[in-house]
């Protein structure tokens, strides 16, 4: 039996990896799928293969006004919007000592305030509609704990997994569940730029890291986007009910709480 029949979700980011795979894991349940993304030649792409079920809306987290018209457009085109993911976020990596204010910014201002102020938006439409709601933030298995390259990043998803609890008891009054899947190392391109990083900052061969971080997963390899969709779809679902302010990792063993 399909899960998600008659809802409607909205994705930021899922134009490409992660994202995409939650799109279509939600269509073939019975969803429909709005694919918000900053890129939007590829989520019309994405749409467009997708089929009817989805429709493509350009949407920039950094931007209020970029928000609101995603969420009302989406409302506008899909009649509500029972799920978030909020998906969307940059990588990004240095020493301590090389961090830039600017490139702080940039990665706070779409991992965590575009996080928070999607979160917020349609947590406003799921209140004034009165139906309650599923709400997933991407967190990772990088806000678990500190890395020595990776510390704006790090400190982003920590942020994500604090986010997601009071946003959680917050919210639940409304019937909103709000939850987050804390990843571990998923291929794709998000993964070539780490991959490529390190061949920088540690001197190694392009696709070196990915076979160290590969072997050194209990499940003996990285995880794919379709890994994770079982999570996205169950916390998406009725199943999911009196599940609030939980991060759960989906990582191969990679962490263990
Ligand atoms: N890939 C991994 O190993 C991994 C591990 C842990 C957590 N995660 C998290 O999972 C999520 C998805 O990761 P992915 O690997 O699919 O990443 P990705 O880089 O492949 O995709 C990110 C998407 O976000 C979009 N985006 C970037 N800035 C945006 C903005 N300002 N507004 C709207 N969209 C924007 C990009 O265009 C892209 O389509 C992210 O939150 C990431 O931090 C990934």
């Amino acid at each position: 039996m399909k899960r998600l029949v008659g809802k409607t979700a909205l994705i930021t980011g899922a134009a490409r990896g992660i994202g995409l795979a939650f799109a279509k894991a939600y269509v073939a349940e019975g969803a429909k799928v709005a694919i918000a993304d900053i890129d939007s030649a590829r989520a019309h792409q994405a749409a467009a293969d997708l089929g009817p079920a989805a429709i493509a809306v350009e949407m920039d987290v950094t931007r209020q006004e970029s928000i609101d018209t995603a969420v009302s457009e989406t409302v506008s085109q899909l009649g509500q919007i029972d799920i978030l993911i909020n998906n969307a976020a940059i990588f990004s990596a240095a020493p301590v000592v090389d961090i830039d204010r600017a490139d702080f910014a940039s990665v706070f201002d779409i991992n965590v305030a575009g996080t928070l102020f999607t979160l917020q938006a349609v947590a406003r439409h799921m209140i004034e509609r009165g139906g309650g709601g599923k709400i997933i933030n991407m967190a990772s298995q990088a806000g678990r704990r500190g890395e020595p390259l990776v510390a704006v990043y790090c400190a982003s998803k920590a942020a994500i997994i604090s986010l997601t609890q009071s946003a959680a008891l917050n919210l639940i009054e409304h019937g909103i569940n709000v939850n987050a899947i804390a990843p571990g190392v998923v291929d794709g391109e998000h993964w070539d730029g780490v991959d490529a990083f390190f061949a920088k900052y540690e001197n190694k061969a392009p696709g070196q890291k990915k076979k160290e971080v590969g072997e050194a997963v209990p499940y003996g390899r990285m995880g794919t986007a379709d890994d994770l969709t079982g999570m996205a779809v169950f916390l998406a679902s009725d199943d999911a009910n009196y599940i609030l302010a939980q991060t759960y990792n989906v990582d191969g063993g990679q962490w263990m709480s």
